[in-house]
């Protein structure tokens, strides 16, 4: 949650406190729980941040009230700036009474209920929020981002398509003048029924376990929330064989492990993807961070992980890595062809035409090399290959759904209401 002051000139000044939705939360009962959860998290950031605006905007209730742009990194259905239904839940969320309810209002209702002086004047995707911070806080000579695609807990893209190539109907009014829109595509679910997309046995039991079987397909392969459990399922298989001594460190097999022996090893969902990055980056000869986290993550005695164990979690976490950088460089590469954007307006394709790509999230962020491998998929497809691989530029834009969601209630509140302060 943050509030952000855009000085104007590409710069802002962003006040920030991390909101972590708990477990329980993320599948509550009600919405309402959800969003009163959300709305009261808001209220303590102003009393922390904003006291002052807080308290005169109690006695006076002509005071300007707060812009809020919502960052709702959820599929909805967006009719107007600040409406949008959801879809369907992602990312272990499974909140009932919320899919076919525009989220603005379920926050607004909560946020009055609390009598905050805020309105929603933004809705917006974190993928979209990422090209609006980037195209913000680029120099104006420098091309403007077309793609912006999240590769984080979950995995989203948007590009920028051709008006005349939309054969959906789109409800709701907007400015054709340009003839353009940036579409989300919600990639995420891209091949839900698995005609194209790489399958092993780890991906088949991940699903199975996940709340929403069958969906986000393309995301169980690529995002940080389910590349640590894709580890766990292999590691946990390794470790049930005997014979391949894993975690034993020459123990005869008859000695018993102690019960809370590997508890997070035997624990769904229990592996944080963070455990890819530490295998990538060791490259020390005893491998011994990566011994340390493997202890700690699967909760497996230090003693007990050998050089071997920790080579053997390395090949499998690279496994896992490469294959999601991979797929995540084809998702890009795709809405790039489809849309177009490496051929020039009117002159067909220009050598020098750059294509900004603006991404954020936890897996582009922290995995090394992920770019590189992202990149080689790209120079491996027809259409892009060597030549448009180096045309493409990639962006890391932290943190930028939050600020992108600030600019878009600005321009939004500005439309309805031009004396407001902006949250
Ligand atoms: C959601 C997208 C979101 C992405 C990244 C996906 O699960 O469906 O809307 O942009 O996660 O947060």
């Amino acid at each position: 949650m943050c509030s952000v002051h855009l000085h104007g000139d590409a710069t802002t000044t962003v006040l920030q406190s991390q909101l972590h939705v708990p477990a329980e939360v993320m599948v509550a009962e009600t919405a309402q729980e959800l969003f009163l959860f959300i709305a009261k998290r808001i209220e303590d950031f102003l009393k922390t941040y904003h006291q002052s605006a807080l308290e005169l905007a109690e006695k006076d209730s002509a005071h300007p009230f707060f812009s809020l742009g919502f960052t709702f990194s959820f599929p909805a259905y967006q009719t107007a700036v600040n409406a949008g239904i959801l879809l369907r839940w992602t990312k272990g969320f499974d909140i009932p009474g919320v899919v076919n309810q525009d989220v603005c209002v379920l926050l607004q209702t909560e946020i009055d209920r609390l009598g905050l002086p805020i309105k929603v004047t933004a809705l917006v995707n974190d993928a979209m929020g990422t090209i609006m911070s980037r195209a913000y806080s680029l120099p104006i000579s420098h091309e403007r981002p077309v793609v912006g695609a999240i590769f984080g807990t979950g995995t989203n893209g948007v590009y920028m398509e051709h008006l005349q190539a939309v054969s959906k109907h789109l409800d709701g009014a907007f400015d054709s003048s340009s003839g353009r829109m940036f579409m989300s595509t919600e990639w995420g679910s891209f091949d839900n029924k698995l005609s194209v997309l790489p399958v092993t046995p780890y991906d088949t039991e991940l699903d199975r376990n996940s709340v929403n079987p069958g969906n986000q397909m393309f995301e169980k392969r690529i995002s940080g929330m389910f590349l640590g459990e894709l580890l766990r399922l292999a590691v946990l298989e390794l470790y049930g064989d005997g014979s391949l001594q894993l975690f034993r460190n020459g123990l005869p097999s008859d000695v018993q492990e102690a019960n809370s022996e590997g508890a997070k090893l035997k624990q769904s969902w229990s592996v944080n993807s963070s455990v890819l990055s530490v295998a990538q980056a060791d490259t020390t000869d005893t491998l011994l961070p990566l011994r340390k986290k493997i202890s700690e993550t699967f909760e497996i005695p230090e003693e007990r992980i050998t050089v071997e164990d920790a080579q053997a979690i390395k090949v499998i976490a690279f496994a896992i890595g490469k294959r999601a950088a991979r797929l995540a460089g084809m998702a890009i590469g795709s809405v790039i062809l489809q849309g177009q954007l490496l051929v020039s307006e009117g002159s067909g394709v220009q050598v020098d035409k750059k294509v900004d790509v603006a991404v954020d999230g936890s897996v582009v962020e922290h995995y090394p090399g992920f770019e590189t491998y992202m990149r080689e998929a790209l120079q491996a497809m027809d259409g892009i290959g060597k030549e448009g691989e180096a045309r493409i530029v990639v962006g890391h834009t932290k943190d930028g759904s939050s600020v992108g969601a600030a600019i878009v209630a600005l321009l939004a509140a500005q439309q309805v209401a031009p004396n407001t302060r902006h949250l």
